[in-house]
């Protein structure tokens, strides 16, 4: 009988263990979210360009040959604004549409050359305009194996990436709502691709890679989907 109990009160201990090491590590995943000594605050986006909006719809292109130079913060800030930036203080809406205002695209960025960031895996967060530090290290070797070994891509300088949470649209419009994600998704690289024409950069919008190698190199959500990657640098 005490063998018995003993061997119940060993199982329930090491269920515990178990289970106590897996959320651990789970934690440790998203640990990101409370580390305010890892945020980066953008500057501010420019509204003002001296290349038109006719000028820049003109000039894209898709690009895949970049120089090995490294581009600056100002550039970045203002790619991530045109991809989901705040253009509404009051309801924060922001630079592309979005059924409901329901906002279910993540945004991430590797950088690779960028003057005063380190090499690493950042998001970016549309209310407070500013990047989260998730993993470090020029990660684009890897991302190119998941992206179908498309080599070019770890020419660029930074590499966009478009996430979503299909959830959060879903749960008002039902399973019209995966439309929705995507044509939002588009919305957003289009601004991406004509605001970096804009800088004088160019890219192009990826589709072919494997989602589950890329939702797990960029550290995603388990109900996190990836869209879009947009290899980003200055044109050859
Ligand atoms: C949904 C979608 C997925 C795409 N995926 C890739 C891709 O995986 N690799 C690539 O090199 N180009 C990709 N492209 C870019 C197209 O090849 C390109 O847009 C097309 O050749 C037309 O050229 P343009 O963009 O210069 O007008 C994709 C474009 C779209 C719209």
């Amino acid at each position: 009988m005490k063998i018995w109990k003993m061997s119940i009160f060993t199982i329930i201990i090491t269920i515990s263990i178990i289970f106590g090491y897996l959320n651990l590590c789970n934690q440790e995943k998203y640990d990101w979210r409370k580390m305010a000594k890892n945020e980066i605050t953008l500057p501010e986006p420019r509204r003002k360009s001296n290349v038109s909006l006719e000028e820049a719809i003109a000039k894209r292109r898709s690009i895949r040959d970049f120089k090995d130079e490294a581009i600056g913060i100002e550039e970045v800030s203002q790619l991530l604004w045109s991809a989901q930036g705040i253009t509404d203080n009051v309801n924060k809406f922001r630079t592309a549409p979005s059924a409901g205002a329901l906002y279910p695209l993540e945004v991430y960025i590797v950088i690779r050359r960028v003057k005063d960031l380190d090499p690493g895996v950042y998001k970016y967060l549309p209310h407070q305009h500013k990047l989260v530090f998730i993993k470090e290290g020029d990660i684009s070797t890897k991302l190119v194996r998941e992206a179908l070994w498309q080599d070019w891509i770890a020419k660029s300088s930074i590499i966009i990436v478009i996430s979503a949470i299909f959830e959060r649209t879903t749960v008002k419009y039902g399973k019209r709502g995966i439309q929705y994600v995507y044509m939002e998704a588009g919305h957003s690289a289009q601004n991406v691709c004509l605001q970096a024409v804009t800088l004088g950069f160019g890219t192009t919008t990826v589709g072919a890679f494997n989602d589950e190698g890329i939702k797990q190199l960029l550290n995603m959500k388990e109900e996190e989907i990836p869209i879009y990657i947009l290899p980003i640098g200055i044109p050859k």
